[in-house]
């Protein structure tokens, strides 16, 4: 049997598969990360006759891997067809055991053309804006959860905290190379007290390059604010180090080198509802 957490990702991958998968989908994001490989299964599961006339977008060569051996027909977001749509309302969502969220991650005006992306997730907050990035991937997956009219994220019940930054303590950001010791002086002045370039581990020294060639700049800051916590005078606006999660979000991006922030945030119409006790829920 699967160890606890593993078991959790499961269960809530196999539900949001449930609620937010439909045979009439044409194109599906996949994101990145160990949970996402449980959706995966889920939607293989679902047999060749419906998944074969569907074609999935990878966020990164992870995702193009599990995709490939899975056996879904693969595509690219860089080789879809041109949509006329323009902006649709996200969907409510229904919660899985755990936590999951769509947002509209500030998409007024674009032009959608995925119908569902379906992503793992650092930390989640409240609002379910969420903190993404651990595993290095981050910027596919913003082009692929912004293209996408849906976004489900899928997380195991410790990823939901009240706000970002709880117990995970930085924020990727995917930088040009270029320009890592600048961003890292700009950060410092925004109130991140150690900023630091993602190191590869044992296997070669040196930097984590991204899918993209680039490097992730790991960025402390304390636990960021909701637009809700703004009163008594607080803007949010960095003073004394204290940001809410929006405009440190817009800030970041405003960093020349900055190719993208593990910052996903902004939302409309999003429901939760509670689905049970940890380890209750839907089995697959
Ligand atoms: C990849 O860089 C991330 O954004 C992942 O989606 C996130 O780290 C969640 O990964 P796990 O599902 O492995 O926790």
């Amino acid at each position: 049997p699967l160890p606890p957490v593993e078991a959790s990702k499961r269960r809530a991958a196999y539900k949001a598969v449930e609620d937010h998968f439909d045979v009439s989908y044409k194109y599906i994001g996949i994101g990145s990360g160990s949970t996402v490989v449980y959706v995966v299964e889920a939607i293989a599961a679902k047999g060749r006759d419906i998944t074969s006339k569907m074609i999935f977008i990878p966020t990164g060569d992870q995702s193009k891997q599990l995709i490939i051996e899975a056996g879904l027909p693969l595509g690219g977001i860089d080789s879809l067809p041109p949509v006329d749509s323009t902006y649709t309302k996200m969907d409510g969502v229904s919660a899985l055991e755990v936590a999951t969220g769509v947002t509209d991650l500030g998409l007024k005006g674009m032009r959608q053309c995925l119908d569902v992306a379906f992503d793992g997730a650092d930390e989640i907050d409240e609002d379910l804006n969420c903190i993404k990035g651990g595993g290095a991937c981050l910027f596919q997956e913003k082009l692929v959860a912004t293209a996408a009219r849906k976004f489900v994220c899928v997380a195991d019940s410790r990823k939901l905290q009240p706000r970002l930054l709880t117990k995970w303590k930085a924020i990727p950001i995917e930088i040009a190379p270029l320009a890592a010791p600048t961003i890292k002086r700009i950060l410092i002045t925004l109130g991140s007290p150690d900023p630091v370039i993602r190191q590869g581990g044992s296997a070669k020294a040196g930097p984590v390059v991204t899918d993209n060639g680039m490097w992730i700049m790991d960025a402390p800051f304390p636990p960021l604010l909701l637009p809700s916590d703004l009163k008594d005078g607080h803007k949010g606006d960095g003073e004394h180090g204290i940001w809410e999660v929006h405009q440190l979000g817009r800030r970041l991006k405003r960093i020349v080198g900055v190719l993208e922030v593990g910052l996903f945030y902004g939302r409309n119409g999003i429901q939760v509802a509670n689905a049970g006790e940890e380890g209750g829920g839907q089995k697959p």
